[in-house]
C-alpha cells in the first residue's frame, strides 16, 4: 500500500484506513488513477486528507492555499469540506499533473472555488502577497520542492490571518532527517525548516507523524 504513514505496519494501515477514513468516491477513483503514475508516492495518504478535511471544518477555514497540487487528491480533500463561499488558490508548476487535478474538481463540482496558478511557488505566494493577501488566509498547505521549504515559511506566515495554519509535509522525510550521516539537498533544508518552525515565536507548533511527516503551525 502507498503513502503509509511512517513506520506503520501494512495491516495497521489497512485496518486504518477501513475504520477511520470515510473516502469519497471520488477521491477514491483519484487515487486509483494516480496509482499508474511512476509518481504516485507523492500523493498525501488518505487518513491525511480526512485529517486535513477534519482541520478545515473545526476552524472554519474559508480561504485555503497550497503550494505543489499534483494530480488533486489535497485539494479536493479540502474542497469539499469547505463551506460554499470558500476559495483556494494552488501552486504548481506541472500542467500535465493539475490537467488531472482539474478534471477531478470539476466532476466533483468545486472547480469553481479553485483557481490554479501554473509556475514556481515562491513567485506565486509573492504574488499573493503583492495583491494584498497578506494576512487573510486560514490555512496553507506546502508540499512541493522541499528545497524551498524555508523559504515558503517566511511568505506563509506573512499570509496567515492570526490563528491561521501552515501545514508543511514530509517534515520526517522517511526517517531521514534524523540520520545525520544524510546530506543530502532536501535533507538539509527540511531539516533547516524544522529548526527554524521549533524556534519560532511567531507560531504554535505540533509536528505529527502522520504520513512522512506533517508540522501544524498556527500564527499567534
Ligand atoms: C508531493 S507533490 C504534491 C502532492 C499533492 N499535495 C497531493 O495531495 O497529491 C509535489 C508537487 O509540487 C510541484 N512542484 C515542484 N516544484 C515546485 C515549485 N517550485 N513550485 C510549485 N510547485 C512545485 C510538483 O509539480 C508536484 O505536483
Amino acid at each position: 500500500m502507498a503513502n503509509e504513514s511512517l513506520g506503520l505496519p501494512a495491516e495497521v494501515s489497512a485496518y486504518l484506513r477501513r475504520v477511520g477514513v470515510r473516502e469519497h468516491p471520488l477521491l477514491q477513483r483519484l487515487r486509483d488513477e494516480t496509482r499508474a503514475l511512476p509518481e504516485h508516492d507523492m500523493q498525501i495518504g488518505p487518513e491525511q486528507g480526512a485529517f486535513m478535511a477534519m482541520l478545515v471544518r473545526l476552524m472554519g477555514v474559508r480561504r485555503y492555499i497550497e503550494v505543489g497540487t499534483f494530480t488533486g487528491y489535497s485539494s479536493l480533500s479540502v474542497a469539499l469540506a469547505l463551506p460554499k463561499d470558500g476559495r483556494i488558490t494552488c501552486f504548481d508548476v506541472s500542467d500535465e499533473w493539475t490537467r488531472i487535478a482539474r478534471r477531478y474538481w470539476s466532476e466533483a463540482g468545486v472547480a469553481d472555488k479553485i483557481e490554479l496558478r501554473l509556475g514556481p511557488g515562491i513567485a506565486g505566494l509573492d504574488g499573493l502577497l503583492a495583491e494584498g493577501a497578506a494576512g487573510t488566509i486560514d490555512f496553507a498547505f506546502v508540499d512541493a520542492d522541499k528545497g524551498s521549504y524555508p523559504a515558503y515559511h517566511e511568505r506563509v506566515i506573512e499570509l496567515l490571518r492570526p490563528g491561521g495554519l501552515a501545514a508543511y509535509d514530509n517534515v520526517l522525510w522517511g526517517g531521514a532527517v534524523a540520520d545525520p550521516s544524510d546530506t543530502d539537498h532536501d535533507t538539509e533544508s527540511i531539516r533547516t525548516l524544522n529548526e527554524l518552525i521549533a524556534s519560532d515565536t511567531r507560531v504554535d507548533l505540533s509536528m505529527i507523524p502522520i504520513g512522512d511527516g506533517l508540522t501544524l503551525a498556527r500564527k499567534r
